[in-house]
């Protein structure tokens, strides 16, 4: 086991079954009551989705991102091809429809607490088929670690499931956006990786405090996941297994924008667990790469780079953590 977080000679192969949505994102003083007109200070377009999110996180932490996802044939497609490209991000699995239209998302940040209220359209993400998936195979034997949210086809991301666990791998799923799945879906999930409100609706547990979201966690065990960790925001993080029940505080930079820090927290957390840290060291390393996203506008650009994210390991969790 790695004694610290710096072990990135040999980048872990992680597939990642998930979404690519072209974010619009606008930034307002406060949030339009409902008929109201607020004026905004900004208008950003840029890559988002969970899945691409967490791809770029993963591709920017030391991981190698295979990016399996679908797009439409339109000018939006060209945000995530491009981003793709200038990452140097795997994008031989993005397929396109000729019929639906690449996902997007109308986002409202408010500039002055970095918090976000978002509609997304899933679009072409709906589309993506299991034989898709399925075309991936060599992929998912190859790797270290698969990685799947629900803003895809529920069929997408139960074959996903299916072939990490023909081909032993760590399977992380981040159970977002809420929404009905299929019985049993995450059956053998090795971590469950809910926020709050997911944790909420999967659970029927309000979380509102530590305690809850302890009680959260053992009734999502239930499921049939190994390990849970809900995402707590300014919190941390709680993490609730067989031996654990413990909260991991995050650091303290200040948000500016917090979408998509659950996805960056996704990405950094499944290449410190392909790395091999430890569970408590790879929910630290996943708190510092989320944390660090937070502080900057913007969503798969706002992804820190390793050097940054170890870097604020040190400092907040001490060298010798
Ligand atoms: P989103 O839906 O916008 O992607 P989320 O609700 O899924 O976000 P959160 O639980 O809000 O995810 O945050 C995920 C992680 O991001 C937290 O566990 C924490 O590590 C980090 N984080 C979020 N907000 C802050 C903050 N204000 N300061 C420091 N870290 C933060
Ligand atoms: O988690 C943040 C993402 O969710 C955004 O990039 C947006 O695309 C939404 O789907």
């Amino acid at each position: 086991m790695p004694e610290s977080t710096k072990v990135n000679e040999n980048k872990a192969k992680i597939v990642v079954v998930g979404s690519f949505i072209a974010d619009i994102t606008s930034f307002v003083p406060r949030f339009p009551r409902e008929g109201e007109t607020v004026i905004g200070s900004m208008l950003k377009t840029g890559p988002g989705g969970k899945g691409s999110n967490s791809a770029t996180a993963i591709n920017r932490a030391g991981g190698s991102a295979v990016m399996i996802t679908k797009t439409g044939r339109d000018t939006l497609s060209e945000i995530c091809l491009n981003h793709y490209k200038e990452e140097g991000m795997d994008s031989r699995y993005v397929y396109t429809s000729d019929t639906v239209a690449t996902g997007a998302a109308i986002i409202e940040v408010n500039e002055n607490t970095g918090e976000n209220r978002i509609i997304v359209m899933m679009g072409a993400n709906l589309d993506l088929l299991p034989e898709e998936v399925r075309a991936a195979e060599s992929e998912f034997e190859s790797c270290r670690a698969v990685l799947v949210q629900m803003e895809t086809n529920l069929d997408a991301v139960k074959e996903a499931i299916t072939l990490a666990k023909k081909h032993n791998k760590l399977v992380v799923c981040n159970p977002a956006p809420a929404r009905q799945v299929p019985d049993g879906l995450f059956r053998g999930v090795d971590y469950f990786t809910p926020n709050e409100t997911e944790a909420e609706y999967f659970s029927g547990i309000p979380v509102k405090t530590t305690e809850d979201a302890f009680t959260a966690g053992r009734e999502l065990l239930k499921l049939g996941v190994k390990n849970v960790i809900i995402t707590l925001g300014k919190d941390g993080a709680a993490l609730v297994n067989s031996k654990n029940e413990i909260i991991i505080p995050t650091t303290d930079l200040l948000p500016v924008d917090t979408t998509g820090a659950g996805d960056a927290f996704n990405g950094g957390l499944t290449v410190a667990l392909s790395e091999g840290m430890d569970i408590i060291t790879a929910i630290r390393f996943a708190n510092c790469v989320a944390s660090i996203s937070v502080t900057r506008k913007g969503v798969s650009p706002s992804m820190p780079t390793r050097r940054e994210a170890d870097t604020l390991f040190d400092e907040y969790y001490g060298k010798n953590s």
